[in-house]
């Protein structure tokens, strides 16, 4: 079976910030490089250091974004909304890295970061589009 990308970028995922926009293109081909891999039979604990690279792009971006939101004058009592959510993340993703390297299913990896994506591009970016974009 031919590989496949797992998220395709799409004109509507444009937020209208350069360095957000970028950095959102970054994260969606790292999933799809852990796609890649998954989809050529390797496991998850063979992609360990893929995961860690997400982790840390995820933690630069949510960084990134709290930034904006700095000189935005957001106050800074609610760039908790942002430090919260890098923290839910990566427990998260730990603990379906775990469920996933026991099952041995990686596609449950895949699944919880498409589902992510698809919140941080909606909710998320919702609760936060009208401080990042004026
Ligand atoms: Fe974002």
């Amino acid at each position: 079976m031919p590989k496949h990308l797992y998220i395709k970028w799409t004109p509507e995922d444009h937020f209208n910030h350069y360095i957000v926009d970028e950095q959102h293109r970054g994260l969606i081909s790292i999933i799809n490089s852990l796609y890649y891999f998954i989809q050529s039979g390797w496991e998850i604990s063979s992609l360990k250091p893929t995961i860690l690279m997400l982790e840390q792009y995820v933690i630069f971006h949510l960084k990134t974004e709290e930034l904006i939101l700095i000189e935005k004058g957001i106050p800074h009592k609610q760039l908790t909304i942002v430090q919260d959510y890098g923290k839910e993340f990566l427990e998260e993703l730990r603990g379906i890295v775990n469920s996933s390297i026991q099952h041995k299913e990686p596609n449950e990896v895949i699944s919880f970061l498409s589902k992510w994506w698809l919140g941080h591009k909606t909710q998320f970016h919702e609760k936060l589009i009208k401080y990042i974009t004026h």
